[in-house]
């Protein structure tokens, strides 16, 4: 049974986006997911479909109301899975957060534009929060691309077995090791004499050398849970 994807937008002209090509959209095609967009507009009660108002308290800009967003989700939630609504405050997505996503049968997703959403709402219909990192969009709707993006790719069946996620980064805890193809020599630049040795053994050890090295340099953070981890397989062996 395919993975559901219900989005709640005041913008359903940017969907499906990025997410009708390449991966997502074959996998959409191959009947492995579906994209439902919900335009939130349409449950404004009003004649002027009024969606927002302005924050109680003062403050800049304008807030989507409780009502309209709640009757949005009545009308539209598949069911079953998380309502996740994206935004700055939310959890940091990671790997581990796509992958339990990409296990969930459905996933509703909110986009808020303007300041945000009332807070009764998302309490009242128990809405997972997530940002899609430490940086400020003008609106949910592009981190909900990211988002579907990454979870579609985890879902079952939409990565061949070749292409095979194992290695790359963050499966191994390590960035990934870098990459080169034709031509062997390029702008004077040779390709990495072990690339071309065919010595299986010698060139799985140097990306592996070459991935702890970028990691170590980019990602302090990443390098000492490696570190850890490793540390702890030591320990279990011995
Ligand atoms: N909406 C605005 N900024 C966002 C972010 N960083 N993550 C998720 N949703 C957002």
């Amino acid at each position: 049974t395919p993975f559901r994807a219900v989005v709640l937008t005041l913008f359903p002209e940017m969907f499906p986006g990025p997410l009708g090509h390449s991966l997502a959209g074959k996998a959409q095609a191959d009947g492995l997911w579906s994209l439902e967009t919900v335009d939130i507009r349409a449950f404004a009660r009003d004649k002027h479909r009024t969606v927002d108002d302005t924050p109680f308290g003062g403050g800049a800009g304008m807030v989507m109301r409780p009502d309209v967003v709640d009757a949005a989700i009545a009308g539209s939630y598949p069911g079953e899975g998380p309502i996740v609504y994206l935004t700055p405050r939310g959890r940091v997505l990671d790997q581990p957060l796509v992958k339990d996503l990409a296990r969930e049968p459905a996933v509703t997703v909110l986009c808020g534009r303007y300041e945000g959403v009332d807070q009764r709402v998302l309490e009242a219909r128990g809405v997972l929060e997530i940002s899609i990192g430490d940086f400020v969009l003008s609106g949910g709707e592009a981190a909900a691309i990211v988002l579907l993006d990454a979870v579609v790719r985890m879902l079952p069946g939409v990565v061949g077995k070749t292409e095979s996620l194992e290695h790359e980064s963050f499966e191994t805890g390590l960035l990934e090791h870098p990459l080169y193809t034709r031509p062997q020599e390029w702008n004077g630049i040779p390709v990495p004499e072990v690339l071309m040795s065919g010595h299986h053994a010698r060139i799985d050890a140097w990306r592996r050398d070459q991935a702890e090295d970028i990691t170590r340099q980019r990602r302090p953070d990443l390098w000492s849970r490696y570190v850890a981890a490793q540390k702890q397989e030591q320990e279990g062996r011995s």
